[in-house]
């Protein structure tokens, strides 16, 4: 029996996200820049070497595992790994497979998704006016999206919206919002806008909406409970008791949730993130191509594990962002 990973906070570290490309066939602009150079395919991880290192991960206690990219369904051959993984949902070890997708390829591959074992899928949507769509994901079109959403509930997967939270944007799309994904069974969690890469656009000091404010103008029109349920993820959960339906809050700017972080995330180059808002990160690559055995790698996560860091320090007080990160979503998968 091998010990389960703890930081050096004493959470236990049973969540891995794994980011299999940093490719995306959409542009958001608070992820990406337009003109994206992308890592050459010898960095990256095969696909077998991809499997190594989340089947190591699961024999050291992660239960949950969430693939993302970029858009991880534009990744060569990505079913093969997600029927692969399927054997840790079948001995038990993992509790829970699953992705984080912009719904492009969902229309594809919702079926086979489905018999791999996933249940729930997460897709990122900021709104449903094709316009809008298109300016905010630059090559994104909407109808292929709800496509996608259409398929993926016909397979029978669980669907939850994320949208960012962007003033002047999606704010006049808060009850339209809601009342779509309630009339479709979806849930939806706002995630806070986060100071992620220089993408040389607009000021995202321009676009912060709290979800305090968020909040309290949904509290205008429904009755909101505070809900005591997880996912395992940061968002934290109402209902609104005139739908019934379930909104979540991912706050990282108004309300740091670090305390009961339990995760880490992998890069499509082999590299451990110990945080999302914070540069510190062990590369596991070297230690997974140096040796047929698996020891190495073991020992080079259980050390990475003892360095994760206590939180992120996002900050956008005062007219300037701090704590701002050099990195961008699409290389960690948020
Ligand atoms: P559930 O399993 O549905 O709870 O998913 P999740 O919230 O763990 O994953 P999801 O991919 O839906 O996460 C949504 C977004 O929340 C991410 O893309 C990030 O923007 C943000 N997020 C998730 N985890 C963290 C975290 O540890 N720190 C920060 N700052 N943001 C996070
Ligand atoms: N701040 C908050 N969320 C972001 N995402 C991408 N960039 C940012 C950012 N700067 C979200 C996407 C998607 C998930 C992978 O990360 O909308 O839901
Ligand atoms: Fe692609 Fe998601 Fe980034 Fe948009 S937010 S560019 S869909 S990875």
């Amino acid at each position: 029996m091998t010990a389960p990973l703890i930081d050096p906070f004493h959470r236990a570290v049973n969540y891995l996200r794994v980011s299999v490309t940093d490719r995306c066939d959409f542009r958001c602009v608070y992820c990406m820049a337009e003109n994206m150079t992308f890592l050459p395919k010898k960095e990256l991880l095969t696909l077998e070497e991809l499997d190594r290192m989340c089947s190591t991960f699961v024999r050291l206690g992660v239960e949950k595992l969430r693939i993302t990219g970029g858009e991880p369904l534009v990744r060569r051959d990505i079913m093969t790994f997600f029927k692969s993984m399927k054997r840790h949902l079948d001995s038990g070890a993992l509790k829970e497979l699953t992705l984080t997708t912009n719904g492009s390829q969902l229309e594809r591959f919702a079926e086979e998704l489905y018999a791999c074992g996933i249940r729930r899928v997460n897709v990122s949507l900021d709104t449903i006016d094709e316009g809008k769509f298109a300016d905010i994901t630059r090559w994104g079109r909407l109808p292929q999206v709800l496509r996608g959403i259409d398929a993926a509930q016909a397979a029978g997967l669980r669907i939850k919206l994320n949208a960012v939270a962007l003033k002047g944007f999606n704010e006049d799309e808060l009850f339209t919002l809601a009342e779509w994904c309630a009339s479709r069974d979806m849930d939806m969690t706002w995630i806070e806008v986060m100071p992620m890469g220089d993408l040389g656009n607009e000021d995202r000091l321009d676009q912060y909406w709290s979800l305090k404010d968020l909040r309290a103008r949904l509290a205008e029109r429904y009755t909101l409970t505070d809900l005591a349920e997880r996912t395992g993820g940061p968002a934290r959960y109402v209902r609104l008791e005139e739908t019934g339906q379930k909104i979540g809050f991912i706050t990282p700017m108004t309300h740091n949730f670090c305390e009961s972080c339990n995760r880490v995330r992998l890069t499509c180059t082999g590299q451990l993130y110990m945080c999302l808002g914070q540069e510190d990160m062990a590369d596991l690559r070297a230690p997974l191509r140096g040796s047929e055995s698996d020891a190495a790698l073991e020992n080079a996560i259980r050390a990475a594990i003892a360095l994760k860091p206590k939180g992120h320090d996002f900050d956008y007080s005062r007219q300037k962002v701090d704590g701002q990160m050099s990195r961008h979503m699409s290389h960690t998968g948020g």
